[in-house]
């Protein structure tokens, strides 16, 4: 190893989920882990992924613990994909790491804990490992892992391109800081299970099967387009109606897959139903829906408590949580050798 001087031994970093306000869903059938459609995301405070790196020689292989259980298969495989990817292979042997992991929100919540989870640990084995690597090229490696964790790297309103040809790097950028606009996201958490079929898996199927899916790659760019633009003037009125047709199309396309895939319960449809009463009622209030059967609901701070409080008196609604535009992953704890 040649640069083990600049290599710390520990690195903690943290990092929050983020939301599609435009969807991300289906990849290009060229290069590594590139979404076929722009997505934009806000990254979410209150709720976060804690991640230590800690090199240690005396293990032959990485370790992986989530809430300190020891885990391996596909989520070890995952995270020592995304630790080769930062140590990058000129440097030689890369040295084994354990990686402790720790979600503060549940992981039923439908919050995405594996965009967090890479992000953190993007930001830990750049600094454990002294690779020195921007913000921006953490977000591509971690996009190459799982394409939604490239955003929360960066904190606010961010976007992630569609992959082009000539794409090998495809980073997540900023468009608009946490302070540009004081939205509130209601969660509804609509069951404790965990999904049946994860965002891989169904967005391959879909890609695959689903005679709709020519229909989405057309119409998600313009919906992205129209949510960019109304969150860079703020317009939560031009926001919602393209967020919830983002979403309700990548489901429409999902739902159109052989076999279909229905990530709903019936607790998801009365809430969609709650919130459009909402609105009727002049409570402005939007949804969107990921791979999941949990509803998210965006809104104003200043509505945020009486649209939650409508949200949760809805049968079927487990429970309620609420967040804020936060911050991107970043380190906060280091030890040098
Ligand atoms: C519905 O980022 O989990 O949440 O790149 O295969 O790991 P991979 O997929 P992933 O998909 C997220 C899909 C989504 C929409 C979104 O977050 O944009």
């Amino acid at each position: 190893m040649t640069h083990g001087d600049e290599m710390l031994k520990r690195a903690v970093a943290v990092a929050h989920p983020n939301i599609a306000l435009s969807k991300y869903w289906g990849k290009l059938p060229w290069g590594v882990n590139l979404p076929a459609v722009p997505s934009l995301s806000v990254t979410l405070a209150g709720m976060r992924t804690r991640t230590r790196v800690t090199l240690d020689p005396s293990l032959d292989a990485d370790r992986f613990e989530l809430g300190g259980t020891l885990v391996d298969g596909r989520p070890l495989e995952r995270v020592g994909r995304l630790l080769d990817l930062v140590w990058r292979e000129s440097r030689g042997e890369r040295p084994a790491a354990l990686v402790q992991s720790e979600n503060d929100f549940p992981t039923a919540a439908g919050l995405a804990s594996s965009a967090s989870a890479f992000a953190a640990l993007a930001v830990a084995a750049n600094a454990a490992l002294g690779s020195g690597l921007s913000t921006a090229e953490l977000s591509s490696i971690a996009r190459r892992v799982s394409a939604s964790s490239g955003r929360s790297l960066f904190g606010g309103f961010v976007e992630l391109p569609a992959g082009r040809p000539e794409d090998d790097g495809l980073p997540a950028r900023q468009v608009a800081p946490p302070e540009h606009w004081d939205l509130r996201l209601v969660v509804a958490v609509t069951t404790e299970g965990e999904k049946d079929v994860g965002s891989t898996e169904g967005m391959n199927r879909t890609s695959e099967t689903s005679p709709l899916y020519a229909a989405w790659l057309d119409a998600a760019p313009v919906l992205h387009e129209r949510v960019k633009s109304a969150v860079l003037a703020r317009d939560l009125s031009a926001l919602g109606p393209a967020m919830e047709q983002s979403a309700l199309t990548m489901h429409a396309t999902a739902l159109a897959a052989d076999p279909g895939l229905l990530y709903w319960n019936g607790v998801t449809v009365e809430v969609m139903r709650a919130v459009r009463s909402m609105r009727r009622d002049g409570t402005p209030a939007y949804v969107t829906i990921d791979a999941g059967p949990h509803v998210k609901v965006v809104t104003t701070a200043d509505l945020a408590a009486e649209v939650r409080a409508r949200v949760a008196a809805v049968t079927g609604v487990l429970r309620t949580i609420v967040a804020e535009p936060g911050e991107g992953a970043r380190i906060v704890e280091q030890e040098p050798r």
